[in-house]
């Protein structure tokens, strides 16, 4: 197991997990309609209050990266992926149907791709986690919501998504009716930081659960390559 893989991520206890599983039980989900103006157009959430405690903590980039460098990431990453079997059995892992790895020596393009992430995502000498985590989700796949562990991770992640579009939830974790959905779409680039990283849970929707404001959004295979910074 690498330093990311089981670590990163501090489980829910059952009883705790109970009202954020409440709440994502398809049916009474209603479509969350709170939306802000201007260009966020990836964000909606449950109440004006909501998002303008988010606004600021979080940032979806659309097409950060082109095609050509999708495809340069998912040859690089998939060499190490496909050793790996999808898990799916495992009922208390805040991850269904995924595998998962982690680089640390990129070739050149990709090298390129993941400094423009830095440069965007972590302020100036901030201390970096070296390894990138990949993470691969089936098209079942889902991750349930879960809070990173604070012992190895730092105030902020930012993930480029590949080959599929998909809906990140956060939920205030003192009050889970205070939700907010981001579309995280096919070649974007998701930035958290700070209180939303551990005030909210964060997961990715189910292809059945699988909405953004009331639209559909299927879900394909999907592959994060996630930057993270150290605990300070
Ligand atoms: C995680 C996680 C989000 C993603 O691995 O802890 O929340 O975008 N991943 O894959
Ligand atoms: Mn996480």
């Amino acid at each position: 197991m690498g330093i990311i893989t089981g670590l990163l991520r501090q489980f829910y206890r059952k009883s705790k997990l109970c009202p954020v599983i409440n709440f994502r039980s398809a049916s009474d989900v209603s479509p969350l309609r709170c939306e802000i103006k201007g260009d966020f157009s990836w964000l909606c959430g449950s109440s004006v209050d909501v998002l303008d405690a988010i606004r600021g903590h979080v940032e979806v980039r659309e097409n950060f990266i082109t095609e050509e460098e999708e495809s340069a990431l998912f040859k690089e990453v998939e060499l190490g992926l496909k050793k790996k079997k999808y898990e799916f059995n495992h009922w208390d892992d805040a991850i269904h149907g995924y595998r998962e790895t982690e680089r640390l020596q990129w070739g050149s393009v990709c090298a390129g791709i993941l400094a423009r992430v830095r440069t965007t995502a972590f302020p100036e000498g901030s201390p970096l986690l070296g390894p990138v985590h990949v993470l691969d989700l089936d098209k079942t796949g889902y991750i349930k919501p879960h809070v990173d562990s604070v012992k190895f991770c730092g105030s902020t992640i930012a993930g480029l998504c590949l080959l599929s579009d998909s809906v990140m939830r956060l939920v205030r974790e003192e009050n889970t009716a205070d939700c907010v959905d981001l579309l995280l779409s096919r070649r974007s680039l998701y930035i958290m930081r700070d209180d939303v990283r551990f005030k909210f849970t964060h997961e990715i929707l189910k292809d059945e659960e699988s909405f953004f404001s009331g639209h559909r959004v299927p879900r394909e295979r999907r592959i994060s390559v996630i930057c993270r910074n150290l605990p300070v």
